[in-house]
């Protein structure tokens, strides 16, 4: 756990469209709000004014010009280094919990295992715009993207990274279970198959256990 630099708690949850994030989110802070904990709720790519305005750049979709996938990490991390240095950065120094809906781990699963970028550059980047405040526990939802997918269909127009082939969000999905394998401390890979209730009691003791709260 990084508290040596913050005293907020920094939760970040991760996972491929559908799997539940924006449920859990939701969950999240409602039970933190009645634990009387302080929180922001935050979401990448975006969270600021500026991230937000790359978010539309990252996901909306171009039928003239491709982006390279060497664009797509670098307005990824363009976006990050405007959230930690505008959001997270002073809500943990504030005592607050920052949650987000992806961060940094969202980088080596999409852009990494996904795209098949070089996973030592993206970690180059990570030094660079993080430097070394890594989230306090990352909630990863598990789940095949056929199932994901499913989930998703209700919502509307798919963006531009919602649009790519089931394989790519295959690549993603074993991309951060490798991740979550490397940091097992950090990690609480959740079946995100199960019904919303399991699910939730399984979110519920990662709370209390980080927060002290139960
Ligand atoms: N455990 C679950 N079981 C069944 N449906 C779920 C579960 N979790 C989420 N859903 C539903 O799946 C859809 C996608 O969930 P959402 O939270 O928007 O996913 P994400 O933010 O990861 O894309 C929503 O309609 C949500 O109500
Ligand atoms: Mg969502």
């Amino acid at each position: 756990m990084d508290s040596k630099n913050h005293t907020g708690k920094f939760l970040t949850i991760e996972g491929i469209e559908g799997v539940g994030k924006s449920t859990a989110i939701k969950f999240i802070q409602n039970y933190l709000v009645h634990a009387k904990q302080e929180i922001v709720m935050t979401r990448e790519p975006g969270g600021t004014g500026i991230a937000e305005q790359i978010r539309k750049v990252l996901l909306t979709p171009n039928a003239e010009e491709t982006m390279a996938s060497e664009t797509e990490l670098l307005l990824m991390f363009a976006s990050r280094a405007q959230h930690m240095a505008h959001l997270i950065k002073p809500a943990l120094a504030a005592g607050k919990w920052v949650v987000s809906d992806r961060f940094v781990d969202a980088s080596y699963a999409y852009q990494g295992a996904g795209r098949g970028l070089d996973l030592k550059k993206i970690a180059t980047l990570d030094q660079w715009i993080e430097g070394g405040l890594v989230p306090d526990a990352t909630i990863l939802l598990d789940a095949s993207p056929e199932l994901g997918l499913a989930r998703a269909k209700s919502r509307g127009q798919r963006d531009r990274i919602e649009q790519e082939k089931i394989e790519f969000f295959e690549r993603v999905r074993e991309g951060y279970l490798t991740r979550a394998k490397q940091d097992p401390n950090r990690f609480h890979v959740i079946d995100a198959a199960q019904p919303l209730v399991a699910v939730n009691e399984e979110i519920k003791k990662v709370l209390d256990k980080l927060g002290n709260i139960a």
